[in-house]
């Protein structure tokens, strides 16, 4: 390769580095399995190597991951928060021993074996104690402060043990202490969340990873509370006293990563299942074996083993590079896949037409599981890998729960196997199907096809919509199929005397059924909201829109500027709401809905509470607010009921301000207008 091509190839694999670096710690959506990432850095990085003229101080080899969001105040560690080298393999595992033996002179180093947790990082500081912030790594420099989502996890202790009695066996609590580890989520709670989504029609999470990552980084504290969160701790950052002194004042617990454990534990913090001490390279390589037996019953994902100095007094002396530490190595675990036969490509038909592909596999054991059918994602997708009817895949469950189709064996592909066809029709209702630009779905276009409309009343009735019991999968493909529903609002036209040809002693059922399609017609505004489907819109953003606008009609007819003051809401939703509601019949669907006396209903929330207090109050907003926006306190003081405008007079209620304050801040003083900070105006608002 020559320099220039090498410049090229540099270039191509940073920005595809760089993009999923963006999907996976950001959007936490990655679209590539972790081997294949791990593979386009490890290129990235071999040619950075080769070509020492291509390296730039911002290549994504040298920083790590940066899961920095819009919204969130960020917070500096005080000790920055670093990566580890990972590899696949047995041989760079020794290499890295090896490195260490040079160094020390000696073979049989002590190592700590622990499992690599496949969670978010985090950095929970304790001051004399007691918890005081929780960061997440963000650019390992800086973090998003996310204490108060952190805060919902039952886990996590409010003070450290030992911490009231400075006596108390012995166990030292420095004065302020950074100790890391992983936020996760259990695949029950996964299972738990995804099933439920699959109730409301709501796109499935991949894996426990993805939905942990999406849950600590909401902002709204509430729904984080909603989902179950875990957290394991394994690491410490900045101590103070350090490690060193306290180990010098008799706490030899503090002097190895082994005795670390124990000292977590004795503070009262979860800590890892489990972990193994080694000594040399053999005994460690067998450990790390064992530890890949026993991971499956872990409750966390466990996608590699980190091997690591025990001695603090090693690791010191073996330093770090600017990114990772050379006393510490990844050693990762290759995804479990297992090789069978695709027997047929099945295309479902969803909510919004999205075809969807699923193979029909041949039944075979993957990772404790029997596997008999695998996403194989989207038509683009297939035609990339070729896939074809009858050839051998592989399906692979890494972290990945639902499993995948990874690849085709052509080995094993027989003569007579043709590349598979995407229908050009919908496998339902028969209509062209239509590929809009810019996106990789192919849809059914026909909003009357039975399998939208079935998934469309499904989503309407489900736990998550207006909540219709005895309105479920087979009900509804029953009424579908009849002819009886056609679209949401024939939900409310059903009539006893149909329902009652179904079966012989249908009484009963018919009469629950159609008790609860009527008490749906008090259901709360937001499930409404939700029930309807609008793209991008999901239960959090019905709860916004609801206590915003507190009609149907209202929400429809709303302006653009009007949605995007609103919190939640960015450019996306507004406008997919916008789309949504200049369609005819859904506008029809709006009023057929209240024709039929559907009247939901808005209960007292917060805001409406607070809105007797803020009535007719003005505010003026000046400075930076530590979490809020300038919109979002806007829309915060408009939801309760308040005005605010630009400038300070006698009139104005209260001035609102946050660092940076001007002008406006002077003047409310010197006209004696109350000024209030971020803290007092959450308590003005009753959150
Ligand atoms: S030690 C300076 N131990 O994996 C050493 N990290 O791919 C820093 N991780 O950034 C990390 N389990 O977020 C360590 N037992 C474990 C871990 C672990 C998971 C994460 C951590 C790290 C990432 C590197």
């Amino acid at each position: 390769m020559t320099s220039a091509e090498a410049q090229q190839r540099i270039a191509q694999l940073r920005a595809q580095v760089g993009r999923h670096d963006d999907l996976y710690y950001r959007q936490a959506k990655p679209e590539i399995a972790d081997f294949d990432y791990d593979r386009l850095k490890r290129e990235l990085a071999d040619l950075e190597a080769q070509f020492p003229e291509s390296m730039e101080a911002d290549s994504p080899t040298t920083r790590v991951g940066d899961d920095r969001l819009e919204g969130f105040v960020t917070f500096r560690h005080r000790q920055p928060m670093q990566s580890l080298d990972n590899t696949y393999s047995e041989a760079e595992l020794r290499a890295f021993h090896q490195r260490l033996v040079k160094l020390f002179g000696r073979e049989d180093l002590a190592y700590v074996v622990e499992p690599k947790i496949d969670g978010i990082a985090v950095s929970l500081t304790y001051e004399k104690g007691r918890f005081v912030r929780a960061v997440t790594r963000g650019s390992g420099i800086e973090g998003d402060d996310i204490t108060a989502n952190a805060q919902t996890i039952y886990a996590l202790p409010r003070e450290l043990k030992g911490a009231s009695s400075r006596a108390a066996k012995g166990v030292p609590v420095p004065g302020s202490v950074e100790i890391r580890g992983e936020i996760f989520m259990t695949l029950a709670e996964f299972e738990r969340i995804n099933r439920e989504r699959e109730e409301a029609g709501e796109v499935l999470f991949a894996n426990p990873r993805n939905l942990a990552a999406g849950t600590i980084k909401q902002l709204d504290a509430r729904e984080v509370a909603r989902r179950k969160l875990e957290v394991v701790l394994y690491g410490l950052g900045f101590c103070e006293p350090t490690p060193e002194q306290s180990a010098r004042d008799g706490a030899d617990l503090l002097g190895t990563q082994s005795g670390l454990h124990g000292l977590l534990k004795a503070w009262g913090l979860p800590t890892v299942e489990r972990f193994w001490t080694a000594r040399g390279i053999d005994e460690t390589w067998r450990v790390v074996q064992e530890l890949d037996q026993l991971r499956h019953s872990f409750a966390y994902a466990t996608d590699g083993a980190v091997i690591k100095l025990d001695s603090f007094a090693q690791q010191r002396e073996a330093g770090s590079t600017a990114k990772a530490p050379r006393w510490a190595i990844a050693y990762k675990f290759t995804a479990e896949r297992a090789e069978t036969r695709l027997k047929a490509i099945t295309v479902q038909v969803g909510r919004t037409g999205v075809l969807t592909p699923v193979a029909e596999l041949e039944p075979v054991q993957l990772a404790g599981t029997t596997v008999s059918r695998a996403t194989l994602h989207n038509r683009d997708e297939i035609g990339r890998k070729d896939i074809r009817v009858g050839d051998f895949v592989q399906v692979e469950k890494a972290g990945e729960v639902i499993p995948a189709v990874v690849g085709v064996n052509l080995a094993r592909r027989l003569p007579d196997c043709v590349a598979y066809v995407f229908p050009s029709q919908c496998p339902v209702c028969g209509t062209r199907v239509v590929q809009y630009d810019g996106e990789v779905a192919v849809r059914c276009p026909n909003v009357g096809c039975p399998a939208q409309v079935r998934r469309r009343v499904l989503h309407f009735a489900s736990k998550a919509g207006v909540d219709i019991e005895g309105l479920g999968e087979a009900m509804v493909g029953t009424l579908v199929e009849k002819g009886w529903v056609k679209g949401i609002a024939d939900i409310y036209r059903l009539r006893r005397d149909d329902l009652l040809t179904l079966g012989k002693s249908v009484e009963k059922s018919t009469d629950n059924l159609l008790a609860a399609v009527e008490a749906s017609k008090r259901a709360e505004l937001w499930r409404v909201v939700n029930g309807l489907g609008i793209t991008h819109v999901g239960a959090a953003a019905a709860k916004e829109l609801a206590a915003r606008f507190g009609s149907l009609e209202a929400l429809a007819e709303a302006p653009r500027d009007d949605l995007l003051s609103i919190g939640g809401i960015g450019d996306t939703m507004a406008d997919a709401i916008i789309a949504h509601f200049n369609e005819p019949r859904n506008r029809d669907l709006v009023s057929q809905l209240l024709n039929l006396g559907v009247a939901p209903t808005t209960p007292m929330r917060p805001a409406a509470v607070a809105a007797a207090a803020l009535a007719g109050k003005t505010f003026v907003l000046t400075g930076t607010l530590p979490s809020l926006s300038r919109e979002t306190a806007t829309a915060k003081i408009e939801v309760a009921g308040g005005r605010v405008s630009g400038s300070v007079s006698r009139k104005t209620s209260y001035v609102l301000a946050g660092e940076d304050a001007g002008s406006k801040l002077e003047k409310a003083r010197s006209l004696g207008v109350p000024v209030i900070d971020e803290t007092e105006f959450r308590q003005l608002l009753g959150e």
